[in-house]
């Protein structure tokens, strides 16, 4: 499969989780790749292993990088051009900065049916509340430990007489089924136009006196009084039978758009059939779009077609 999303691992220890990606993605149609497996142990068992079935991997310290072990982190993920983590098995809490950086694109597996019993020995708390049903959790990593938006979780019965250790292997092959499946589903669904409109949509209508309206049978955004109104976002679906997903944005004219176009091929485009117009193509459906990038051109969009009394503001704003 083309233009797979590029995961990084994070472990602690042994990486039986770990295992169950990699061995996922070796499947033809797995849309994703491990492309670095990595942590804060440099002795984890699931490092090796990793490294014997052919994964790019780093042995980080975080014991005698101290305060630069975040820092070391980050330049290795950018390096590898990671897309999305995957902490399996990390025991690391994780600081603000790094998950507000990485938010939205860093998912986490807990051996319990979250919000039930998050932080560690889950599965004694299973028992010790006497419950019938536990499980396995993957949700996003928010700052709050084992929180986060819930993205799949699976069932798995308490048995008569279970101890913490037989429980904690049942869920184990519970969670080995569940991490791949929900991980490719993540990746999978920001490739989904439906997805990315509601996405763009989020983002567009968060800009001041802004409305939905369809131009050509196309989602789209105006901005303005109702009577005078202009579109500032477009979108572009699959235009005559060639699949792709974008958005056509303003720019400051045919100057910009040629060194845009020039600079990033890739990224940008000129939409054929709006003429020498100022809408420039900014593509959607590619692995690990960068969505504060996204939204800091509708903004730019925005204020390049929205009426003076409304940039007025916001320049009045700015200088605050
Ligand atoms: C797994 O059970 C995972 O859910 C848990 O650690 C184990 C790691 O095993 N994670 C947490 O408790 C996170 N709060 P593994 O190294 O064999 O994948």
């Amino acid at each position: 499969m083309a233009d797979r999303a590029r995961v990084a691992i994070l472990i602690s220890g042994r990486g039986s989780n770990m295992a169950a990606l990699i061995y996922a993605a070796r499947a033809d149609d797995c849309p994703y790749e491990i492309a670095l497996v990595t942590g804060d142990k440099p002795d984890a068992p699931g490092l090796s292993l990793a490294r014997a079935e052919g994964i790019d991997i780093l042995r980080l310290d975080d014991k005698s990088l101290g305060a630069t072990y975040w820092k070391a982190l980050q330049e290795a993920l950018d390096a590898a051009r990671i897309d999305t983590i995957a902490l399996a098995g990390f025991m690391r809490i994780i600081p603000t900065d790094f998950v507000a950086r990485w938010a939205g694109r860093m998912v986490n597996i807990h051996p319990s049916l979250l919000p039930r019993h998050p932080g560690l020995r889950s599965h004694d708390a299973v028992l010790a509340a006497g419950e019938t049903t536990t499980g396995a959790t993957v949700h996003l990593v928010s700052d709050q430990v084992d929180s986060g938006a819930i993205l799949g979780q699976v069932e798995v019965a308490v048995l008569p007489g279970d101890t913490a250790d037989s429980l904690a292997t049942r869920v184990l092959i519970a969670e080995h089924q569940l991490y791949p499946r929900i991980l490719s589903e993540f990746v999978t669904r920001e490739r989904d136009p439906d997805w990315i409109v509601a996405k763009v949509g989020g983002l567009a209508l968060a800009l001041p006196e802004t409305r939905f309206k369809t131009s050509h049978g196309a989602p789209g955004w105006k901005v303005g009084s109702p009577s005078s109104d202009k579109f500032f976002a477009i979108m572009w679906l699959s235009h005559h039978g060639e699949e792709s997903t974008a958005v056509l944005l303003k720019t400051s004219g045919q100057d910009e758009m040629a060194q845009l176009i020039a600079a990033e091929p890739d990224l940008y485009f000129r939409p054929a059939y709006y003429g020498p117009s100022d809408w420039i193509g900014l593509r959607l459906d590619r692995a690990g779009v960068g969505w504060d990038h996204v939204a800091e051109w509708l903004s730019r969009s925005w204020q390049t077609t929205a009426p003076p009394r409304l940039t007025r503001l916001l320049r009045v704003a700015d200088e605050f």
